[in-house]
């Protein structure tokens, strides 16, 4: 099946059909790690951050915003379906009374599913401090909505979770000595990232958060820094393929639980690494010319250390699906985010963005 026509078809359908439906003042929230924080890491004290060139190179200044992309990221492109601008990073200074009320993004490069993820990059917004931060966001806009308007005002968000693959790459599989690596077999690391992460989505229902969008780990092996660690003819990395492996069904089946719990499709699960896979099994079906060596970095596949402006830049961004060692470009997020809108069930359970948006317009 051809995905793109699929896709572009559907687009079309919602372009006659949905958009009067759509409500384009829908607040966007956003947590979770590097794959969405769009900023905020740059008012930390961390290493864990993309603010030096080439990063930013193809949005209108050319100049690193703390994305890390090459432009949009994957929320910048789900605000675009929203017909909103991007959410700004809850620390911005520029984060005023008025663009509060776009939404706000918490994600923090670096964090996982466990609160010792990411210690190495020192200071990061682990998941429980981005939940402290919505909850004191909340407080803001009681003050200027009033409490019962605030509170509904939450509850009708879109809300992204993209969290889980640094637990594997900045943990467990950090090193052979890694302490979680001594301490857990895979399959019961896997059972304990779940059970961890079944208690980050009570807290989000508890802080009101009513339909969120949950990415999952990516293919985690086939990333252009675990290529150039592990593979000698392209191939994925097979120990965070494995990990990738069992981690995904079980958050399937793990949403379907506490949705089932919540008698409400509170959760879907987006399958972001088949989406991924698809791409970087068949790069040319979507344009794309390498999936495997990355557009900005040094040494094989260009997947090792960080982009920096000494790194070696490919000149055609759109023909690459990574940007750096473990990040997709613009145009790869864009397609990802085509899948979440308009995928199948195999892509978005129990229903993708389109149905969503649709539904939650009768709200
Ligand atoms: C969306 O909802 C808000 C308030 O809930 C309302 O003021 C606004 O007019 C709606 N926008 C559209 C396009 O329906
Ligand atoms: C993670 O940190 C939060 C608060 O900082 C705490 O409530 C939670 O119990 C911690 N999780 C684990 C597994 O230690
Ligand atoms: C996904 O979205 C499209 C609209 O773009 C819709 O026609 C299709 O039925 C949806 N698929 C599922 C499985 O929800």
């Amino acid at each position: 099946m051809d995905i793109l026509s699929l896709l572009v078809g559907s687009i079309l359908m919602i372009g006659v059909s949905g958009a009067s439906k759509v409500n384009q003042t829908r607040p966007f929230f956003v947590f979770g790690d590097s794959l969405v924080d769009n900023g905020n890491n740059n008012f930390l004290v961390t290493y864990a951050r993309a603010d030096m060139p080439p990063y930013g190179i193809d949005t209108p200044s050319h100049r690193p915003n703390g994305r890390f992309s090459n432009g949009l990221n994957i929320p910048d492109v789900i605000s675009e379906h929203l017909g909103s601008e991007p959410v700004l990073p809850y620390l911005s200074p520029e984060m005023t009374d008025t663009k509060l009320l776009i939404g706000a993004n918490f994600a923090s490069a670096g964090i996982g599913i466990l609160n010792d993820t990411g210690f190495q990059f020192v200071n990061v917004l682990h998941m429980y401090l981005q939940i402290e931060y919505f909850k004191e966001y909340q407080q803001r806009i009681s003050y200027m909505l009033g409490e019962k308007q605030a509170k509904e005002f939450v509850n009708k968000a879109l809300v992204l979770v993209s969290v889980g693959g640094n637990d594997f790459v900045n943990n467990y599989y950090l090193s052979s000595y890694s302490s979680r690596r001594q301490q857990y077999a895979l399959p019961d690391y896997v059972a304990l990232l779940i059970s961890e992460y079944r208690k980050i989505l009570s807290a989000l229902y508890d802080s009101g958060v009513r339909r969120a969008i949950l990415m999952g780990s990516g293919p985690l092996g086939c990333a252009p820094a675990e290529l150039a660690l592990h593979s000698s003819n392209g191939e994925c990395a097979n120990n965070l393929q494995a990990a990738a492996e069992l981690f995904e069904p079980q958050l399937v089946q793990m949403v379907q639980d506490v949705n089932v719990e919540l008698g409400a499709h509170v959760f879907i699960a987006a399958n972001t690494k088949l989406m991924h896979h698809n791409i970087i099994t068949d790069p040319q079906s979507f344009g794309f010319e390498n999936s495997k060596t990355a557009c900005c970095g040094q040494g094989p596949y260009n997947g090792i250390g960080l982009c920096t402006p000494w790194s070696s830049l490919c000149d055609d961004r759109d023909k690459y699906v990574f940007w750096d060692a473990f990040h997709p470009t613009e145009r790869a997020s864009r397609i990802i985010v085509e899948q979440m809108m308009n995928g199948a069930y195999e892509y978005m359970k129990p229903m993708n963005l389109t149905t969503v948006l649709y539904l939650d317009s009768y709200m």
